[in-house]
């Protein structure tokens, strides 16, 4: 039930595991497709290590031509990805970031950082490690998330020695919250308003293909992908920003 006594609404959620090991990481989702299961929330675990996946070659062709020129299944995963209501992106902590499986992918969906397609998606966070680099892995999750247009709501970490500690429902309610709220409602962080008024001097500076994109969108004349509560603080600062960029680039 939420807030209100109403029935929630089904929802689909991904869920990303980005260690080749069914583990800790893993478990973590496990534990969390259990419980939203009783939130009427269907959630389905993909394994990033079942996809081949190859590296970026720095080629941009994506950026100037649209897709990608290598032969593998980075285009199909993104696809995949934009069949839900919500996102559950997830990282072992390796040498105190995420793990080389989940960047080499997020590399290749590099043009979403130029024309986002994840717009407003929910996103959850999830980690594991032996003790360190929390902090800087959700830092990087964070940010990819703002590239591809996502909304970051919560996340939830695990350190080896705490790693049997059941997940707690307060743990995600701010995603789920937001899988069952109406986008005018979010209320987007000043670094997130931010993000989108670089990605917006980027786009309507550098690429013909880029700023037909955000036309199409209709994003150019806006403070963020869609209309949202974030704070007068928030909108003033990201404009100075965008103002400030767009003086500076050619
Ligand atoms: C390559 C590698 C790098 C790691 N780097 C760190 C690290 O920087 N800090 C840390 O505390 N743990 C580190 N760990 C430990 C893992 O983050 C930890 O065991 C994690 O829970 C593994 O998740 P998994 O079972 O989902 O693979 C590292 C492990 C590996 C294999």
């Amino acid at each position: 039930m939420i807030a209100g006594g109403g029935k929630m609404e089904g929802k689909k959620v991904l869920a990303i595991n980005s260690s080749k090991r069914k583990k800790n990481t893993y478990g973590l989702l496990q534990q969390l497709k259990e419980q939203l299961k009783e939130k009427n929330t269907e959630v389905e675990i993909l394994n990033l290590f079942d996809y081949d996946i190859k590296e970026c070659t720095g080629c941009e062709i994506c950026l100037r031509k649209g897709s990608c020129i290598l032969q593998d299944q980075a285009e199909e995963l993104m696809d995949k990805l934009r069949g839900y209501d919500g996102l559950i992106l997830s990282t072992p902590v390796y040498m105190g970031n995420i793990s080389g499986k989940l960047k080499v992918f997020v590399d290749r969906t590099c043009r979403w950082f130029h024309r986002p397609e994840l717009i407003g998606v929910p996103t959850l966070f999830v980690t594991t490690t032996a003790a360190s680099g929390i902090k800087d892995t959700f830092r990087s999750l964070e940010t990819i998330g703002f590239q591809w247009g996502a909304f970051p709501t919560d996340s939830i970490a695990r350190k080896s020695k705490d790693l049997n500690r059941p997940v707690d429902e307060k743990e995600y309610k701010s995603f789920l919250k937001h899988l069952h709220m109406p986008r005018e409602k979010y209320r987007p962080s000043t670094r997130q308003m931010i993000h989108f008024q670089v990605q917006k001097v980027l786009a309507e500076k550098i690429l013909a293909i880029d700023k037909d994109y955000w036309e199409g969108q209709e994003w150019l004349d806006k403070n963020y992908f869609y209309d949202t509560k974030a704070s007068f603080i928030s909108r003033v600062t990201a404009l100075l920003v965008y103002k400030i960029l767009y003086k500076r680039i050619k």
